[in-house]
């Protein structure tokens, strides 16, 4: 246990409401991303931005990860939902992440649902959400992403997940997933379409073959500068599902898949009500993410790699909280990891102690670096 986990956390869980202190958090990192990249560099924000660096970054050459032509100085990134308007964007970097994914960004700004919408369910080191993809719209990500740009930063490569407006019926889903990726194209590393989120109505009917097939081929035969398309997958499919998506996957040549988003099964949770409604999680809207997504989402990414022979790319995300779980999902055949909700319960030093702990790994296997380690378990 370290100073987060033995104050900080105990005290902010205690008096701050969930999306208060995330909104908190990002006007902080929001502040020093904007001051560290105007010309000439303000000076605090810069001395912040090393002293961050200084403090939570790990750097390994064994850990580099190179895919589809970039370089992501470690494997573990910051997953889409934590900073949807592109505001923080490099500074992530400082942070110890290896890649960031911002967004889910819609093509026109919408407000989300109504609050309460974000809650910890701390017995499962879990939370639940229900955000509905609260954003300004890719207009907005563009400008903030442009303005963000830091050359002084350490360079992490730059996702963007694209979603599904709510005031857009679903047939016309492929003109907004067009649209944000046109406006958003030149600013992102790679671009990852999002079809498994449990909170905007109908959206995860855009898995269907036929629908998601169309909105894939539409941005791959715009993209000009072949960038990684991906596409980010529910826990919930059934497996036949799964592999109809992968088909089509492999037929495009798409960057990879994304396993998994949020869950909306309630199965094993140990939180019976939420406090702040009393209302039965059974009846609560919503995705559960954390330590109860973990071995789900570690069992589609083995059924991912199993079906394409590890032909296909996947960046692992679903309760990644320690070097175990990165490890277990890395042999399983995730080449990068995302975390979210293990972030807010372990804290900032997360990240350099699931690096660490990885390289501890691969000394342990004989390995000289972690490409060796990936779909390893499948590997007699
Ligand atoms: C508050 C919150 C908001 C999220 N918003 C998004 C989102 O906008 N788009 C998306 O693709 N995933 C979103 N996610 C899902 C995460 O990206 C991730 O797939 C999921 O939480 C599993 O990872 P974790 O267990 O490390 O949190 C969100 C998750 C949380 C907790």
């Amino acid at each position: 246990m370290n100073l987060y986990q033995q104050i900080v956390r105990p005290v902010l869980f205690a008096t701050a409401d969930p999306e208060w202190l995330h909104g908190q958090l990002m006007a902080s990192l929001r502040y020093v991303s904007r001051q560290r990249s105007v010309s000439p560099p303000n000076f605090v924000a810069g001395a912040i931005a090393s002293q961050l660096e200084a403090q939570f970054c790990f750097r390994d050459e064994r850990l580099v990860q190179r895919l589809w032509g970039l370089d992501f100085p470690n494997p573990l990134g910051l997953a889409a939902g934590f900073d949807k308007n592109g505001e923080v964007g490099q500074l992530w970097g400082a942070l110890g992440f290896g890649f960031a994914e911002l967004g889910t960004v819609t093509w026109h700004p919408q407000p989300g649902n109504p609050p309460p919408r974000l809650f910890r369910l701390v017995e499962d080191q879990a939370a639940l959400n229900r955000m509905g993809f609260n954003n300004c719209g890719a207009m907005v990500m563009a400008e903030n992403l442009t303005q963000v740009r830091s050359p002084q930063l350490p360079k992490i490569p730059i996702g963007v997940n694209l979603g599904k407006s709510k005031v857009t019926p679903l047939d016309d889903a492929m003109g907004d997933y067009r649209d944000s990726f046109g406006a958003l194209q030149a600013l992102g590393d790679y671009f990852v379409v999002n079809v498994s989120s449990p909170n905007t109505p109908g959206l995860r009917s855009l898995q269907a073959p036929e629908r998601l097939e169309q909105i894939l081929k539409t941005l791959m035969d715009m993209n000009a500068d072949a960038k990684p398309i991906l596409v980010k997958i529910a826990p919930d499919l059934e497996t036949t599902e799964i592999r109809a998506i992968l088909d089509i996957a492999l037929g495009l040549k798409l960057g990879g898949v994304i396993a998994t988003n949020t869950t909306i099964s309630r199965e094993g949770l140990k939180t019976q009500r939420l406090a702040k409604t009393g209302t039965s999680i059974q009846e609560e809207a919503g995705g559960i993410s954390g330590a109860p997504l973990k071995s789900r989402s570690t069992q589609v990414i083995h059924e991912i790699w199993h079906y394409t022979e590890g032909k296909l790319p996947i960046i692992g995300t679903g309760g990644v909280a320690s070097a175990d779980d990165a490890w277990e999902k890395i042999t399983a055949g995730a080449s990068l990891l995302e975390v979210y909700t293990g972030w807010i319960y372990q804290g900032p030093a997360m990240p350099k102690q699931i690096l660490a702990g990885l390289v501890a790994k691969l000394e342990q296997q004989g390995l000289s670096h972690l490409s060796q380690a990936v779909g390893l378990a499948h590997r007699g």
